[in-house]
């Protein structure tokens, strides 16, 4: 695997690779888990190329924010990539990425998709996202991006990005990995207590509850969120950011559940924040 930390370097490797076979990447923030692997394991599958990029960008980041203490460990991450078979990694610095000294006076503002849900409880974060990964694509210029179902609302926006700016990429989504227990994978799951890390299984039972009852007949989203609600309720050290039932390529909320709608949750465990989403069938 060859690792590039410049856009020189990266476009100069990049250009060695043969022209017309396909190329996948997966767009990553590092502290590679499950989920990640799933994400290059589908774009190894598919490609004749896999390019992984890992950037904690700053700018998707709001000011109370973790960012400094957002998890890394770059060796740990390089074996996971060589393992899995990827080609080329790309890990520039904050500077390279963002040269001038406050981040960059060109940014990408996303529409009506990125309102809502994480985006109303993180302003600006989305601006980051897509600003971020227009840069990226631009870079690495893939056949295929790859993007996990875990983050629901970012594959909304990104695809929408995508579409209303002309990258020429498809988009793959990846099915969302969990644990055992059923608590979806996340680089922020290290923050968890193990006391916490016990109660978090919670959010996915929660969601499941409603899918549940939708199977069974009951489409009212008010009754649906109501479910979720008394789930996570039932402990006092849980706090909800928000209960969600919308269409999940426009991300407009619902009244009534139907396929194509994505379930979502955000909550607080201690000083964990911690998302999670079922889509309808
Ligand atoms: P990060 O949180 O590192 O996630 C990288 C990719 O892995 C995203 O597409 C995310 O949805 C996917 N992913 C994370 N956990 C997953 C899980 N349990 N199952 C399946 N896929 C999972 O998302 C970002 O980084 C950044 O916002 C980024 C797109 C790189 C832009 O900075």
């Amino acid at each position: 695997m060859l690792i590039l930390k410049t856009i020189e370097e990266f476009t100069k490797a990049r250009s060695n690779l043969l022209k017309g076979d396909s190329l996948g990447f997966v767009p990553t923030m590092g502290y590679l888990h499950d989920g990640h692997i799933e994400l290059i394991k589908r774009a190894r599958q598919e490609n004749k190329y896999v390019v992984t990029s890992i950037f904690v960008n700053p700018t998707q980041f709001g000011q109370d924010e973790d960012l400094d203490k957002y998890p890394r460990d770059f060796e740990k991450d390089r074996n996971i990539l060589e393992k899995y078979d990827c080609d080329l990694l790309f890990f520039p610095s904050t500077k390279e990425m963002y040269p001038s000294s406050k981040p960059g006076e060109t940014f990408v503002v996303p529409g009506r998709t990125a309102e809502g849900l994480e985006g109303a409880l993180r302003p600006g974060h989305f601006r980051g996202v897509a600003t971020v990964v227009t840069k990226l694509l631009n870079i690495v210029n893939p056949t295929t991006t790859y993007l996990g179902q875990k983050d629901g609302q970012q594959v909304a926006v990104i695809k929408k990005l995508v579409e209303d700016l002309n990258f020429t990429t498809n988009i793959t989504v990846v099915p969302t990995v969990r644990e055992e227990d059923g608590l979806a994978f996340s680089s922020r799951n290290s923050y968890l207590s193990k006391g916490n890390r016990k109660k978090a299984p919670v959010l996915y039972s929660s969601l499941l509850i409603a899918s549940s009852e939708y199977k069974n007949g009951d489409h009212s989203a008010q009754h649906l969120k109501e479910m979720i609600r008394e789930q996570l309720k039932m402990d006092s050290e849980i706090t909800i950011d928000y209960i969600s039932i919308a269409e999940s390529n426009s991300l407009q909320e619902v009244e009534k559940a139907s396929p194509g709608c994505m379930i979502s949750a955000a909550i607080w465990l201690g000083n964990t924040r911690l998302i999670d989403n079922i889509v309808l069938e």
